[in-house]
């Protein structure tokens, strides 16, 4: 089947979508022995020769979907210049495997590999608002003000950054606090706490619209299910959503703008055990859960198997 050439290479790994254009931009796709640079150009992998710089483009055997919980130390790109352990190692060796967008070397926490390179366009455009969910914990205890002016959004060396959340989910001295942004711009979160004051001094990911970390130790990984690989699928791009604003489903529960959700309960200390730095990932009663399964969804058993490297 005839489909155009940014397509079959973002599909077959190569890049994103917008990747697979440049590269043809680049000069650097040939189609039959010619250097294709129309964005539009077809082709069929069954009776065509598409070479990017030289290497044949095949048709993906399957397309692998997987979540990996990504331990402190370990960078997220496909390779290290300086040698240190990457995702890549902790996941099975699929060709055209990539991650999808990035967490610090420091950051703990949930993060997507696909050889699908029009998904992970989709997960990870900004434009698409696909919620991510973090906690951090933070020196100090931020107080209603400082949540709200997350909120609300602050500027950080010329970048404007908001979150959509914002809620302190366990304090003492300092706190752990809970963070849904759908934007992505490099170290978001740590640039957005230091602004009000709470510098972070851990950070995980626990959820990337409906996937989550539970039930994934550090350097574990599973494969998604339908529900979760079409549940980011359907993001719907913002402008399209702005449209749908237009008759807004009703909320849960409409909170006053006077009472920022850190406001309810008070602040307690941790239940945790001694010892124990890990926040809760289950809300107590009368909170709301962060991020959850489309409805409907159920957890299914990975098709590949959960396993523990290195
Ligand atoms: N925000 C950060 O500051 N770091 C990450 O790794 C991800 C989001």
């Amino acid at each position: 089947m005839e489909e155009r050439l940014q397509k079959i290479l973002a599909r077959a790994g190569f890049a994103s979508r917008r990747g697979a254009e440049q590269l043809m931009l680049d000069g650097r796709v040939t189609l039959n022995g010619e250097t294709v640079k129309e964005l539009g150009t077809k082709a069929d992998l069954a009776t065509d020769d598409v070479r990017v710089d030289g290497v044949r483009v095949k048709a993906p055997k399957g397309l692998v979907y997987l979540a990996l919980n990504k331990p402190r130390g370990v960078v997220s790109t496909r390779s290290d210049p300086e040698r240190r352990q990457t995702v890549m190692d902790l996941v099975p060796g699929i060709a055209g495997l990539f991650p999808v967008g990035r967490l610090d070397v420091t950051t703990e926490g949930l993060i997507l590999l696909t050889n699908d390179g029009a998904f992970a366009e989709r997960v990870a455009h900004p434009r698409y608002e696909v919620p991510r969910v973090y906690h951090a914990k933070v020196h100090g205890v931020p107080d209603a003000d400082a949540l709200e002016r997350l909120r609300r959004g602050v500027r950080v060396d010329g970048d404007f950054m908001a979150v959509d959340r914002a809620r302190v989910v366990e304090a003492d001295n300092n706190a752990w606090v809970e963070l849904t942004l759908h934007e992505g711009k490099q170290h978001e979160v740590k640039r957005l706490l230091e602004a009000v004051g709470h510098p972070v001094s851990k950070l995980r990911r626990v959820a990337i619209g409906p996937v989550t970390s539970r039930g994934l130790e550090p350097g574990e990984f599973r494969a998604l299910t339908p529900e979760e690989i079409e549940g980011l699928r359907r993001a719907h791009p913002a402008d399209a959503r702005s449209i749908r604003k237009v008759a807004p489903r009703p909320r849960a529960r409409k909170r006053p703008r006077h009472e920022p959700a850190s406001s309810r309960p008070p602040a307690r200390p941790s239940s945790r055990p001694p010892g124990s730095s890990e926040p809760r990932q289950r809300p107590r009663p009368g909170e709301r859960e962060v991020s959850a399964r489309p409805s409907g969804a159920r957890r299914q058993r990975p098709a590949l198997p959960r396993r523990r490297r290195g």
